[in-house]
């Protein structure tokens, strides 16, 4: 479990620089949950994101994670980033090893774990992304495809048995089927290890299909925080953030503007199908 209490940051501090990021951030984060985090751009989700791991130090407030605040001096901010793993926007950028299986070894590597548990997870960890380790292990990064080198940099996160995976816009540049699979990829992953997910992403759709909560982030401030059917119900608040909704509740609002008294909180296709034919053809 995580708990952020009263979390402030500002970059730059104490310069004409300063950017005020985070300001005043409060919330219990549960084991297992799938969270969507949402907001205009510049609202704080990345900065907001890195203090779960401790890659930033806020400027004030507490982090904890399962009871232990992470700044606190004495804390084990490795075992930190072992146990709260985040794949960063574009995270392929960041594959450097001369191969697949080398690139993913890296963090258990540094874990100082044993070269046969290091293998072992190599091992799982490329197939639970669904890429071959005897096929993919042994060739370099760069002869990858797009979609393959983002797997490769999750596979490289999954090595280090994280109980909580957090994905800064994990889809961003992927083809809409690459994007659908990815997606599909998180939401196996969380249920067979039991993870929590943190999912930051700028398409409502996406948010929608993956998750169960959603966060929304406004000026550095959580403005919105609930299950994903309540505040995609909030569209109109949505809509002043510039966020908007998902489209199946958007045909949804339309067809009830013109008087078809359908539920508006659906997020599916297939749902949106069967609630408009339950309301055109009353049993
Ligand atoms: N390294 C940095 N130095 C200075 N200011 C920064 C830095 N990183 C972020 N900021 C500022 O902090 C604020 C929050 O940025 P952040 O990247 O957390 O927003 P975001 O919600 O992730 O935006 P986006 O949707 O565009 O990714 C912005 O005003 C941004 O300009
Ligand atoms: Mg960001």
């Amino acid at each position: 479990m995580i708990e952020v209490r009263d979390v402030h940051h500002v970059y730059l501090r104490d310069s004409p620089l300063a950017a005020v990021a985070l300001r005043g951030i409060s919330l219990t984060i549960p084991d297992g949950e799938r969270i969507g985090l949402i907001g205009p751009t510049g609202s704080g989700k990345s900065t907001l994101v890195q203090t779960l791991n401790a890659l930033i130090r806020p400027t004030s407030g507490t982090v904890s994670v399962d009871g232990e605040d992470i700044f606190a001096p004495k804390a084990d901010r490795r075992r930190v980033r072992q146990k709260v793993a985040l794949l960063f926007q574009y995270a392929e950028q960041q594959l450097f090893e001369e191969t697949v299986a080398k690139d993913v070894a890296f963090g258990p590597r540094n874990l100082g774990l044993p070269e046969d548990e290091i293998a072992t997870r190599v091992h799982e960890a490329l197939q639970s992304v669904g890429l071959d380790p005897d096929r993919f292990g042994p060739r370099s990064p760069f002869t990858l495809s797009g979609g393959e080198m983002r797997r490769v940099a999750l596979a490289g996160v999954l090595a280090m048995s994280p109980k909580v995976l957090i994905l800064d816009e994990p889809t961003a540049g992927l083809d809409p089927q690459g994007k659908a699979e990815f997606l599909q990829l998180i939401l196996r992953l969380h249920a067979q290890r039991q993870l929590t997910v943190i999912l930051i992403n700028h398409s409502m759709d996406e948010i929608a299909q993956t998750t169960e909560r959603v966060i929304v982030l406004d000026a550095g401030r959580v403005v919105m925080d609930g299950p994903t059917r309540q505040i995609f119900a909030r569209a109109e608040e949505l809509e002043h953030l510039h966020l908007g909704i998902p489209q199946t509740a958007q045909i949804l609002h339309r067809l009830r503007a013109r008087g078809l008294p359908v539920r508006t909180d659906l997020f599916t296709l297939e749902e949106a199908r069967a609630e408009v034919l339950r309301v055109l053809r009353p049993a």
